[in-house]
């Protein structure tokens, strides 16, 4: 890797932590909060692409699992990881590799189409996947824990939005596909 990605990957990093600032938003129904930091998932995916995107999100999340207070609200720890949220924390580590690959897709070219993959990927797959989890780990029925995850998707679906345009002002739809 080149310094320049380098310090690209470390910045969309310390933007993930920076994010984690702004304080949780507690739902009440359901051990999961209202959280920022995926807003800045997004933006690794598609700023960084698949390779460094991961790469980010691994070193942010190691300084979780290390015990650094990086996650929204200070969290931090092993512990973290299998606690109800730990389906999201997967979903985020997973968001480049499949963003990456649908934005790959030769048919993906219009605005409508990328804005979609965003969202199926940085918000219903990373909603779903959490839900699953939340369903597995808590007494938490399925039907429940999918219906009170609906209650993210508004909010999600602007970071979607806020994600995608600053992606396109990047312009990095003009990036060789492999980059992405
Ligand atoms: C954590 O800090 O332990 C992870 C929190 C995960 C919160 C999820 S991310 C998707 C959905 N949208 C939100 O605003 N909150 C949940």
């Amino acid at each position: 890797m080149k310094i320049r990605e380098i310090v690209q990957t470390a910045l969309i990093t310390a933007v993930i932590i920076i994010l984690g600032l702004i304080p949780p938003l507690p739902l009440g129904i359901i051990p999961v909060p209202i959280v920022m930091q995926n807003l800045g998932i997004m933006l690794a995916a598609l700023i960084l692409g698949p390779k460094k995107g991961t790469l980010a999100i691994l070193m942010f999340l190691g300084l979780a699992l290390l015990g650094l207070p990086v996650l929204s609200g200070g969290q931090a720890g092993p512990a973290v990881f299998i606690g109800p949220t730990g389906g999201y924390l997967l979903g985020w580590l997973l968001t480049p590799w499949v963003m990456g690959y649908g934005l790959n897709l030769s048919f993906v070219n219009r605005r409508f189409q990328r804005l979609t993959i965003i969202w199926l990927f940085g918000v219903l797959f990373v909603d779903v996947l959490g839900a699953l989890w939340l369903w597995a780990i808590t007494p938490i029925s399925l039907i429940g824990a999918l219906a009170t995850n609906l209650a993210f998707i508004s909010g999600d679906t602007l970071k979607a939005i806020a994600a995608y345009l600053v992606a396109d002002r990047l312009r990095i739809w003009d990036r060789e596909p492999t980059s992405m």
